[in-house]
């Protein structure tokens, strides 16, 4: 049974609501005020805990009968070292119960987020024991956006999350046909041999030697003569590295390689679900980079959808090989943005950690509003430049470029170069390299797979078009 995140949500107005244990967040210099209402033992209890408000620290506090009657949480003495989702993890620490945030926050509604988020379990293999505690809805706060926005980011955790045995191609066009369904989009699917006669040579090249066919899946929504937006994914549902075959540790979470493609659903759904008034278009080529006698080769030399001849230096570089063919279609009818998301190089990671996905617009302000929006919703990612002076490191000897650049520098920075390549140069563009996946448990943000960039997107894209 799938966690229902919306169960670990009340409403405000629930009966459960009027009887939820109050939740206090406190700092260093505001404990003694705090717990001054409070009985001769209890503020002994709390003593005796060694509760001093630091970042993290929890007590329960007991009433008279035993039962829990309130909860104190510290914030720490500094409030930007503070995740706004760090209340969130009471969701697994509290006995069950239902509990209500009284004081104290500074954003009531991502310390909820972070409380939903905390909350989500991958257990299609395994049972795993929902959250204990639920969480009365902060007043002021949108229940059903809230709700969608932790829907949206389990939807990307899960895809990630399941093997690559049971999301390859097929089943991440099932779970895009699910989505378009809900939503009343269309999707319509070129596969296999139809990837070529339809002028996809790259898609084809990285995708054919699994014996799961490679295809392009593409996803129509909204009013014909709105602004169109266009979200392209890359959907590496493993990647081998292919005959450039990567060693057993680089291997071992290549699952998560369709990452790119599992946010540019999640954040479509979050677009359809509000509403926005655009014309989208959600492009995912879907492949897996595997090693066969058919496999395309180092040395080979592809011609793009985009007519642009492509020398192979590396088959481990694929993403930037599919994502080219999706750009360059999603060029040709005139979008007024495009915004590509993908686990693209591992450069990425080395510049920014697991943390914070690079972010590459062709104009400096669009990049500024999406960092800023990132920053106010909790969902940062960092600007990194289409830096002009790297393109000729992608010249080819024998072709128009080649899909590495030699010398190994700035590897994040040539990959966006590469995708660039496919766009009009004066099209309003975005690339985003994430990670997709959480090596390191953080509130709200658990081990395994998961959304990035995805709400900061929206956030940005909702006062870019406006909601209805
Ligand atoms: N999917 C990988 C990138 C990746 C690796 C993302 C590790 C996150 C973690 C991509 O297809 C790839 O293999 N990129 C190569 C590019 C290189 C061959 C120029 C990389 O980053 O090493
Ligand atoms: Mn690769
Ligand atoms: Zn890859």
């Amino acid at each position: 049974m799938p966690v229902n995140l919306a169960d670990h949500l009340c409403a405000a107005s629930s009966s459960d609501a009027a009887a939820a244990i109050p939740v206090h967040v406190v700092a260093p210099d505001e404990v003694d005020a705090r717990i001054a209402g409070f009985t001769e033992s209890q503020k002994a209890w709390i003593r005796a805990q060694g509760f001093e408000g630091r970042n993290g620290e929890l007590v329960i506090v007991p009433g008279s009968a035993g039962a829990v009657e309130a909860v104190l949480f510290g914030r720490g003495a500094d409030r930007a070292v503070f995740d706004p989702f760090t209340p969130g993890k009471l969701a697994n620490q509290l006995p069950a119960g239902v509990y209500r945030f009284a004081e104290g926050l500074a954003d009531a509604r991502l310390a909820a987020l972070g409380w939903l988020l905390e909350s989500y379990r991958f257990d299609r293999y395994k049972a795993r024991k929902p959250a204990p505690a639920r969480l009365v809805v902060p007043e002021g706060v949108d229940r059903d956006a809230l709700i969608r926005e932790a829907e949206a980011t389990a939807l990307a955790r899960d895809l990630i999350n399941t093997p690559s045995n049971d999301m390859g191609p097929d089943e991440l066009e099932a779970a895009a046909r699910t989505i378009a369904e809900r939503h009343g989009a269309s999707i319509a699917v070129i596969r296999d041999q139809e990837t070529l006669s339809r002028q996809f040579p790259m898609v084809h090249a990285v995708g054919k030697a699994s014996t799961r066919l490679p295809r392009l899946i593409d996803v129509q929504w909204g009013e014909v003569a709105a602004p169109r937006l266009t979200l392209v994914g890359k959907g590496v549902c493993f990647d081998t590295g292919g005959l450039d075959i990567k060693p057993a540790s680089g291997m071992l979470l290549m699952k998560k390689d369709m990452g790119g493609a599992a946010n540019v659903l999640a954040l479509a759904s979050l677009v359809m679900a509000a509403r926005l008034p655009v014309r989208l278009r959600v492009l995912i080529p879907a492949v897996e980079n595997s090693i066969a006698g058919n496999a395309f080769r180092p040395g080979d030399i592809l011609r793009s959808r985009k007519g642009l001849t492509v020398e192979i230096g590396n088959t481990d570089a694929e993403g930037r090989l599919i994502l080219a063919d999706a750009l360059a279609l999603a060029d040709e009818d005139n979008p007024d943005l495009i915004i590509d998301m993908a686990t693209l190089t591992g450069a990425a990671r080395v510049a920014l950690g697991p943390d914070l996905p690079a972010l590459f617009a062709s104009r400096d302000e669009v990049a500024a509003s999406i960092q800023a929006a990132g920053n106010e919703v909790n969902d940062p990612i960092w600007p990194l430049p289409f830096y002009a002076g790297y393109d000729q490191w992608l010249d080819s000897k024998v072709a128009d470029l080649n899909n590495v650049s030699d010398g190994g520098f700035a590897g994040a920075i040539t990959a966006a170069l590469f995708l660039r390549r496919f766009v009009s140069p004066e099209r309003d563009y975005v690339h985003v390299d994430l990670m997709g996946w959480n090596p390191k448990a953080r509130p709200g943000r658990p081990i395994g797979g998961d959304a990035q960039a995805m709400r900061a997107l929206f956030a940005y894209l909702a006062s870019r078009y406006g909601a209805r």
